[in-house]
């Protein structure tokens, strides 16, 4: 159902024939993923708190998980993590990534693979630093309150699975996160942004990673903003 492929940072990748795109961009998966989710989210946040609640919505190949366990410990930051995937990658397929030989961690590839092999739908304490839940659960049943300071949206692109990209959604989204919280996805299309202003959200525009002019940071107001 999912074919293995590298991108142009050497990074493995899948493209599904489920829905017919690849799960990261072709120009670098640890790339995007370092500038989208861990430089313009995570560590844009721990620049103001230590202690952070991170919503993933789509775990898939767990690239942002590990690349957030290791900030976690680097930084020494308390991350409580939960990541949402309705169609999780077959253990066989997990075992070849190489995203830790990639990073030049060889030694932390056992991490990785523990975060696909640890159970779904129950916490784990993975160490000091990072708590993690996997649910196995579609984004359109999430069901949090004013929980999340960090949300990495990595759904598929609206033009595969725009209903994840629509009002409803986003409105469980916005629920889920905290007052001040911040959401990145590489989607810079005109009718998502104008989706999430009209929940109230502040949308900025930054620069994409490689190969990609644009991405989106919006963010839930204060109260009383
Ligand atoms: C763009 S991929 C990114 C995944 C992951 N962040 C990564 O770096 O590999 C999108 C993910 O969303 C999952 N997905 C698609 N539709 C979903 C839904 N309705 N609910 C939950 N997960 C979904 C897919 O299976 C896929 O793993």
């Amino acid at each position: 159902m999912n074919e293995l492929i590298i991108t142009s940072d050497g990074s493995h990748s899948l493209h599904s024939t489920r829905f017919g795109v690849s799960y990261h961009s072709r120009f670098g998966a640890i790339q995007e993923s370092q500038h989208i989710f861990m430089e313009a989210a995570l560590r844009y946040k721990a620049v103001m708190q230590e202690e952070l609640a991170v919503l993933e919505l789509g775990f898939g190949t767990g690239l942002n998980a590990f690349l957030t366990l290791l900030e976690a410990e680097k930084r020494n930051l308390r991350i409580s993590y939960v990541t949402l995937e309705a169609f999780p990658v077959a253990l066989e397929t997990a075992q070849q990534f190489n995203y830790a030989e990639q990073l030049g961690l060889p030694e932390a590839n056992s991490r990785f693979q523990e975060l696909h092999q640890l159970s779904w739908d129950v916490p784990h304490q993975v160490n000091d630093t990072f708590r993690f839940l996997k649910l196995n659960q579609k984004f359109e049943e999430l069901d949090f309150t004013n929980h999340f300071d960090v949300v990495y949206f990595d759904a598929f692109a609206p033009n595969a699975q725009p209903e994840l990209w629509e009002q409803p959604v986003l409105e469980r989204i916005y629920r889920a996160m905290r007052p001040g919280a911040v959401l990145t996805t590489y989607c810079a299309k005109g009718s998502v942004k104008r989706n999430f202003r009209s929940l109230g959200m502040e949308v900025e525009a930054l620069p994409g990673p490689p190969g990609k002019r644009e991405m989106t940071r919006v963010h839930k107001p204060q109260k009383g903003d």
